[in-house]
């Protein structure tokens, strides 16, 4: 066992009262195996009280430093690294001008697996230690990131991205080398021996992963659907609902499913543990159907910024109460920094679809990024699941070390923080990677 001394934030129990932070100005964390063996949260709370219970115990003491929970970025495309920052007028001609060029060349291991390298430890500098991310259509590149996130036991759901039509030629599903297999089948032959190989293997999980409907067909979807009602634990993710061109497009291809997200349920690909990213351009029957099947939003706002998308309906998805947490969706995404996302939620609230505008608060934004990002997974031990994204006792022992002095601006700002809610506002707006001292991962496996 061991014993960490800082200050502490951390989330209410999903059940009392979801998305209030809670903070210990002297806290101590200690972590320690759990029957499993795995290394979890066993106490939180004030160094006063807590240092009685455990006497003799090895303490860090972190002064000026807050610990808080892993974040997790319940949307990223590791192939799209280099894509950042490439400006086009909306999605589809992005992914046609740079996204598509990009990760073709993934069909490379080699590439793969340098990328990879970088990604992970891209994410772990950022402080986010579970990633529900896409590769390419490319099951080298499946194995490059898996083999990394493995490396440094990190928490990490990834899959094969499923497209076998309207992209290039070149970056579709492969037919079998002996050309006996159609694309289609063997994209979903290759699908399940990858979940086969890699799906619980420590704390690797496999997300099924049709790019978006646009880009597959009837047959792929339907085998896609197929895979997860035989495995009801894998992950499912997507895209949907993000771009009005992207609509219009898939409701020419689908015509008899209700909606755009419609067509997803159609196909058995709504259910607990369907990701679905953007889920901007939402009606209310969406916004039932995605709340009756369990299927989370990933919100990504710097993406959906850059891209000029649209504005996430918050007020809307409270109203009707589906599941969501944050994304970064790089590389649409500008920033792989969880305060820049955190941010950029923050002004799609104020400039979002009610006519106020909403102000969102910091404890509401930060839960959305760490113990509501778990939710969404399914990843909050709730019905006896691992629990990430918090730091109550049982959760992983996957965590951050902030240092509110990291810069001079931060120091300043935070040093006149009034109350929990100015300190975090204050780290919100003004923080980055600098921020982030530490990033801790449970070291179980
Ligand atoms: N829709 C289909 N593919 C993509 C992608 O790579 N990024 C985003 N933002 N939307 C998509
Ligand atoms: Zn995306």
């Amino acid at each position: 066992m061991k014993a960490y001394r800082a200050s502490l934030l951390w989330f209410a129990r999903q059940t009392d009262e979801p998305c209030r932070a809670l903070f210990e100005e002297d806290g101590l964390l200690v972590v320690g195996p759990n029957a499993d063996g795995i290394q979890v949260v066993q106490a939180v709370g004030a160094w006063r009280d807590l240092s009685l219970q455990y006497p003799g115990l090895a303490v860090e003491h972190l002064p000026g430093r807050i610990i808080a929970p892993g974040f997790i970025d319940l949307h990223v495309h590791y192939p799209q690294t280099n894509v950042i920052g490439s400006p086009a007028d909306g999605l589809l001609p992005w992914l046609e001008n740079h996204t598509f060029p990009e990760e073709k060349r993934f069909a490379a291991p080699g590439y793969s697996a340098q990328s990879a390298t970088f990604f992970i430890e891209e994410l772990l500098r950022n402080g986010v230690t579970t990633a529900l991310a896409f590769a390419t259509s490319h099951p080298e590149s499946v194995n490059a990131l898996f083999a990394q996130a493995q490396a440094r036991k990190m928490r990490l759901i990834t899959g094969l991205c499923l497209m076998d039509r309207h992209a290039p030629q070149d970056l579709l599903n492969s037919a079998s080398a002996d050309g006996r297999v159609n694309a289609t089948e063997q994209s979903l032959l290759d699908s399940e021996a990858l979940i086969q190989r890699w799906h619980g293997q420590g704390r690797l999980g496999y997300a099924i992963t049709p790019r978006f409907a646009p880009t597959c067909s009837d047959a792929q979807l339907r085998g896609a659907g197929e895979l997860a009602a035989k495995y009801p634990d894998v992950w499912i993710q997507s895209h949907v609902a993000e771009n009005k061109d992207e609509i219009a497009w898939a409701r020419e291809l689908f015509p008899r499913s209700r909606s755009y997200l419609a067509t997803y349920a159609d196909f058995g690909l709504m259910r607990k543990r369907a990701v679905y990213a953007h889920c901007i351009h939402f009606d209310d029957d969406d916004r039932t159907l995605m709340r009756d099947t369990g299927a989370g939003a990933a919100i990504s706002p710097t993406s959906n910024l850059f891209l000029g998308s649209g504005f996430f309906d918050y007020a809307g998805a409270d109203r009707v109460g589906f599941q969501y947490g944050l994304a970064s969706d790089v590389g649409g995404g500008t920033s792989f920094s969880p305060f820049h996302t955190m941010l950029g939620a923050y002004y799609v609230g104020r400039e979002g679809q009610t006519k106020q505008g909403l102000s969102l608060s910091p404890q509401q934004l930060w839960w959305q990024h760490t113990a509501g990002a778990a939710r969404a997974l399914g990843l909050d031990g709730a019905t006896g699941t691992p629990s990430v994204g918090n730091l109550l006792p049982g959760c992983e022992a996957d965590f951050v070390v902030l240092n509110p002095q990291a810069t001079p601006l931060l120091a300043r700002k935070t040093a006149i923080a009034a109350n929990l809610n100015e300190l975090l506002f204050a780290m919100i707006v003004l923080g980055d990677d600098r921020l982030i001292e530490r990033t801790v991962i449970s070291q179980a496996f």
